[in-house]
């Protein structure tokens, strides 16, 4: 499956770890490949390729998870840049998870300001968000994603075969933002999620390329109209926060100790509690939220804090507008909304469905 949206190729299939090579441009004569530890085996797979076709591979090892999206990790790249005499027209292929394509599409930016950078997805999250859409970014002591750059990769190549080596709840946690591409753009997507069993999507090889490659279309089709977040009067690249204002709350306030899929399916949960108090959702929009997160095994209730605890990191959120909190809400499948700061009893019932 190729998707072209966005100007550069996307594709999704199997065995395509071989095929980097295709898409590098005739003048790239070095290739600085960024993978973590965990990532090591598939990198050496995705540099054995390029070594064949006469490349130069310069080994770029980044630390795993989020320790890659630190400016002391990102110098010690381009120190190593510039002692391989890096130019202009070279390129760097990041071989890892959302947190690898973050550092590696920062380097790529930064470097000369701005090489060509080829993106090899590791995780499911990383397959239809991370890597799609041309956000990169690092952290600071403060915040997370304080400092980035928009830099599209010239091509994002997913190989599905490579998530057999990701823990189980890992691929679990990716589900929550392919359960939101459906909700928010594709309810052919949320029917295959529906009518198949959760060992089967993860496993069968044809069905999790198609469930892919269609949450990447519905991304890809939200930044094409969006790319820089900029919309004012419609939802825009904001859409893609749907479950994300309650999600990140609830993810600050466990302090990162549970996953961001969970953290979003709760969202999600709460987003659909919201918009069905209001009136504004389809009757059914609650129960089809709880039936298919559960499904692919993510949770729908939550008990681990107080509203007001949480309420705290909502105000908190970047995404927040000014002091307002701000939410999308689904007035069908397929229509988000921007909707700012609901009354409080509204919040405060939301709550109640989702934690009762
Ligand atoms: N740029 C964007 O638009 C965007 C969007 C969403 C998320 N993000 C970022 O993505 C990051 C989260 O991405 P993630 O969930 O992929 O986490 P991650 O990159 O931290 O990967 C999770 C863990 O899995 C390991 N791993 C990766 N691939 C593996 C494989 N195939 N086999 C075994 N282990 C593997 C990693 O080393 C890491 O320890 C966050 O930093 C987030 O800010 C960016
Ligand atoms: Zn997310």
């Amino acid at each position: 499956m190729n998707i072209e949206t966005l100007g550069y190729p996307i594709v999704v299939g199997q065995g395509l770890l071989g095929s980097v090579s295709e898409y590098l441009h005739t003048d790239t004569q070095k290739v600085a490949l960024c993978f973590t530890p965990a990532t090591r085996s598939l990198a050496e797979q995705v540099k054995a390729a390029l070594l064949d076709k006469q490349f130069e591979v310069l080994d770029v090892e980044l630390p795993n998870g989020e320790a890659a999206k630190d400016i002391e990790v990102v110098k010690a790249a381009w120190t190593q840049l510039a002692d391989a005499g890096f130019t202009r027209s070279d390129a760097i292929v990041s071989v890892g998870g959302g947190a690898t394509s973050d550092s590696a599409g920062f380097i790529a930016a930064t470097w000369m300001r701005g090489v060509d950078v080829v993106h090899v997805p590791t995780t499911l999250l990383s397959m239809v968000d991370a890597s799609i859409g041309g956000k990169s970014g690092i952290n600071t002591a403060e915040a997370k994603n304080l400092i980035g750059a928009f830099h599209d990769p010239i091509a994002v190549i997913c190989d599905v075969g490579v998530l057999a080596g990701l823990e189980r709840d890992e691929v679990i946690s990716g589900m929550a933002e392919v359960v939101k591409s459906g909700f928010i753009g594709d309810s052919e997507l949320l029917q295959l999620v529906e009518n198949n069993s959760a060992d089967s999507l993860v496993t069968s090889g044809a069905l999790l390329i198609e469930v892919i490659g269609r949450a990447i279309a519905v991304k890809a089709a939200v930044v094409a109209a969006d790319p820089f977040e900029l919309s004012v009067q419609d939802v825009g690249r904001a859409a893609l926060n749907y479950g994300h204002t309650m999600g990140h709350a609830i993810e600050r306030y466990e302090s990162q100790k549970m996953r961001h899929g969970e953290a979003v399916a709760l969202g999600m949960i709460y987003a659909a509690e919201l918009a069905s108090i209001l009136a504004i959702a389809p009757p059914d929009l609650v129960s089809r939220h709880r039936v298919l997160l559960s499904k692919v095994g993510l949770p729908t209730k939550y008990s681990g804090g107080k509203f007001e605890e949480i309420r705290k990191f909502m105000r908190l959120d970047k995404k927040a507008r000014g002091k307002q909190v701000r939410f999308v809400l689904l007035s069908a499948v397929g229509e988000p909304k921007l909707y700012d700061q609901p009354n409080e009893d509204v919040l405060v019932e939301a709550w109640q469905r989702l934690t009762n």
